[in-house]
């Protein structure tokens, strides 16, 4: 039973969102104080922003991503379609409806600062409007003071809602090609609400969620992440499949880590070791994808991954288990850890997906 209690406590937050994307046709006329996330897919760009604390609109011109907050914001020139994409973070109550047939002409959201405890946190109600042809934003701050014990209760909840927002990404269809349609919001949704989609290379597109603790590493070993997987999205563990997947995976662990204040832990991905390799991990065929059982979709081949040493790693018995290792700066790599514990990083993330429906 208490299992099952923490498994609906971690749920709550991730169906719950508050934040959504809302994807227009403009150009920011500066890029001066956008803060330049470099060559990542639109996709990916909208869900950093969406991740991150302090970010209102992504943005992508020549293959580099930008995201603003309030203040770096400035105006946004309106564009023809197909030419230049922005995407404002909006409360999801501006997005009820699950498609915009209208051009919305006013976006409003909140953000909420709480960066450290020596710092009062304060709420960013922020409003952009459309005038004429262009798109401005008007905030006002919030502070809440951290002398009156009852308000910062009621902020350390908000906290908690501010984290639930990043497990919320609003998910995207493929774009209209109706050229007369001048705008594109939401689309149809390929992947159901609370999910990411993810659009690889060869066309597929598969449909993301994914399980972390509010507060602490959370116990995800192996069994309870699969579970909880099934039971959140009825969706397998996340095999790496491709390049797509790696980069959506990165981001997420990057818009984790301030959340979390660390910089080194494990995400669960699909792939344990078989029985049978167990004993002889280093053999050709136990070192090949035929070595490892998958849950989803099974991967053709372990090309593409980086690896801290190689896929015959078995530092101790038990660690039989592909997680994804976020190293202090180093880049994403793949290792073969313990199903059980957390050991020696935690695990705080763990990756679920299935293909969308066309
Ligand atoms: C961005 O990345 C893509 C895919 O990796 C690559 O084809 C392209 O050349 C890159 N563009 C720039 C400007 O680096
Ligand atoms: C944006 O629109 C304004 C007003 O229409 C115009 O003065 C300005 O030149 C435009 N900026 C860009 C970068 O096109
Ligand atoms: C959405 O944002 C507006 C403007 O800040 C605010 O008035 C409204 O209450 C917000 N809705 C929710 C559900 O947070
Ligand atoms: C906490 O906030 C204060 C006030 O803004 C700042 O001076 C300090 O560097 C921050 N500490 C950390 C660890 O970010
Ligand atoms: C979205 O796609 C579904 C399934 O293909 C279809 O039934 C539905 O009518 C579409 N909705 C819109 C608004 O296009
Ligand atoms: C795999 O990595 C181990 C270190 O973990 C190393 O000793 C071994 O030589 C490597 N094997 C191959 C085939 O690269
Ligand atoms: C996995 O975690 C769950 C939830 O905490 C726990 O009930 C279960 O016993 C754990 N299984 C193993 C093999 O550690």
């Amino acid at each position: 039973m208490k299992s099952l209690l923490t498994l609906f406590l971690v749920f709550d937050f991730l169906t719950s969102g508050t934040h959504v994307m809302i994807e227009v046709w403009g150009k920011p006329n500066s890029l001066k104080n956008a803060k330049n996330l470099g060559n990542i897919t639109w996709n990916s760009c909208m869900m950093a922003c969406h991740g991150s604390e302090v970010c209102i609109i992504a943005h992508l011109r020549s293959q580099a991503c930008y995201l603003y907050n309030e203040v770096a914001m400035g105006t946004v020139n309106r564009t023809k379609p197909q030419n230049m994409v922005v995407a404002f973070k909006a409360n999801a109550t501006n997005a009820n409806g699950e498609c915009f047939d209208v051009e919305p002409i006013e976006i409003s959201g909140a953000i909420f600062h709480y960066k450290n405890t020596s710092e009062n946190p304060k709420w960013i109600h922020y409003t952009i409007s459309l005038s004429g042809n262009q798109w401005k934003v008007v905030y006002r701050l919030k502070t809440i003071s951290i002398s009156m014990k009852s308000e910062l209760s009621v902020s350390s909840r908000d906290v908690v809602k501010n984290v639930k927002s990043i497990g919320q990404l609003a998910t995207f269809g493929p774009r209209s090609n109706d050229r007369d349609k001048r705008r594109i919001y939401k689309n149809n949704y390929s992947c159901s609400d609370g999910t990411w989609a993810v659009f690889r290379s060869d066309s597929s597109i598969a449909c993301y969620t994914k399980l972390y603790a509010v507060q602490g590493p959370g116990d995800f070993n192996y069994t309870y992440s699969k579970t909880g997987c099934e039971q959140q999205s009825g969706s397998p563990l996340a095999g790496l499949h491709y390049k797509e997947d790696m980069s959506y995976m990165n981001s997420l662990v990057e818009a984790l880590k301030p959340v979390k204040g660390l910089d080194s832990f494990y995400s669960r991905i699909d792939g344990i070791r078989t029985t049978a390799c167990q004993k002889t991990p280093t053999t050709e065929y136990c070192m090949s994808v035929k070595g490892f059982n998958f849950v989803g979709q099974p991967v053709k081949s372990f090309d593409s991954y980086n690896w801290v040493t190689n896929s015959s790693s078995r530092e101790k018995s038990g660690y039989d288990c592909l997680v994804l290792v976020s190293d202090k700066k180093k880049p994403l790599r793949v290792d073969v850890k313990s199903c059980t514990k957390n050991s020696p990083l935690t695990v705080q993330l763990v990756f679920c997906s299935k293909p969308a429906f066309t």
